[in-house]
């Protein structure tokens, strides 16, 4: 038996409507599992982890099917590092999911993953989770990758991150990333639309002006709410590093299908759909047949550190 499967998995008491937005047939599994998603987190989560202290806490925020967590297993074995990973997400299948991902794993011996069900309709719920489970400023790591454009509204973002400070020791680190920011499609717009375009005929729906579910902020208003919550941003992206702010990734057929299946997502890409009387299974399935061979993504990665007292940064670098 490894360390993770002795891990429990916490409710909390008012768990959520939204909880069973994600189920067996239509989740974010395929997609965590995919070659150029893995590697576009590899690359945050390496270069955080290069700095973490033996015996760190980590928090992954909007924890989904576990990547992190397995990604993490996967580095502490590597370099006999001991952990502990706290994953949180307001989706029960998601947490139940990385909770089995984790288990499978033939060999995790310096890891604990704790896992969380953490209701939310909005940030400061899930922040209550973790003030059961944590005592402020004993946290290495916060992250919330791929997510923080599914947290409605600027108000709670600005909680997550202003929550994520409170949690971390100074020095700790807020680890972000988001495909969905005002650059995740500058260039390559035409091809999304197209994709959408043909799966909206099959559907029988017209032209939508109705607006997806996810915010689209620009990476400028996200590092400024970092600021505001009291973090210095990593430089990132210089030419001697591999990490850069902003990442080009070609997302095949297969990620696309894989990404399609994701609720909001596809929610998101055909907004009047379910208001149209369109069922999820319908949308999904026209989506999927009409992923083209490949599609240009742009993700955006932010790392932001709690300054020490007095306020300057000892590493500006990765
Ligand atoms: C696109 S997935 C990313 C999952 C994971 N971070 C990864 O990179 O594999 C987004 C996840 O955010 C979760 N989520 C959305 N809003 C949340 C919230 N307010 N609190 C916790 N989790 C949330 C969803 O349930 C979903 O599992």
């Amino acid at each position: 038996m490894t360390i993770a499967e002795q891990m429990p998995i916490t409710k909390l008491p008012q768990v959520v409507e939204l909880a069973g937005y994600q189920d067996v047939k239509h989740n974010f599994e395929d997609f965590s599992r995919d070659p150029a998603y893995i590697e576009v987190n590899r690359e945050l989560i390496e270069a955080t982890f290069a700095k973490l202290p033996d015996n760190f806490v980590w928090v992954d925020l909007a924890a989904g099917t576990g990547l992190i967590a397995h990604e993490l297993i996967r580095l502490c074995n590597l370099y006999q590092k001991i952990g502990r990973v706290i994953a949180v997400d307001l989706s029960e299948f998601a947490v139940e999911s990385a909770q089995k991902r984790i288990a499978a794993l033939p060999d995790n011996q310096f890891c604990t993953v704790d896992y969380l069900v953490g209701s939310a309709t909005d940030a400061s719920e899930v922040i209550k989770i973790f003030e059961s489970q944590l005592v402020d400023g004993q946290v290495d790591v916060v992250s919330i990758h791929d997510a923080i454009h599914e947290i409605p509204g600027d108000e709670n973002k600005k909680i997550v991150f202003e929550e994520a400070y409170r949690l971390l020791k100074p020095g700790g680190r807020l680890s972000v990333n988001s495909a969905f920011t005002t650059t995740a499609m500058e260039g390559v717009r035409v091809g999304w639309g197209k994709w959408i375009a043909h799966a909206r005929r099959d559907l029988g729906l017209g032209k939508s002006l109705v607006e997806g579910q996810v915010d689209y902020l620009s990476p400028e208003q996200y590092e400024t709410m970092v600021r505001e919550a009291g973090f210095d941003i990593m430089e990132l992206g210089s030419t001697d590093q591999k990490l850069t702010r902003i990442i080009k990734v070609e997302l095949k057929k297969s990620a696309l299908v894989a990404i399609a299946n994701y609720p909001r997502f596809a929610e998101g890409a055909i907004a009047d759909g379910l208001s149209s009387g369109k069922t999820l299974d319908e949308i999904i399935s026209t989506l999927q047949s009409k992923a083209p061979e490949s599609l240009t993504r742009y993700w955006f990665n932010m790392v932001g550190i709690k300054p020490h007292k007095g306020g300057e940064l000892e590493h500006r670098r990765v």
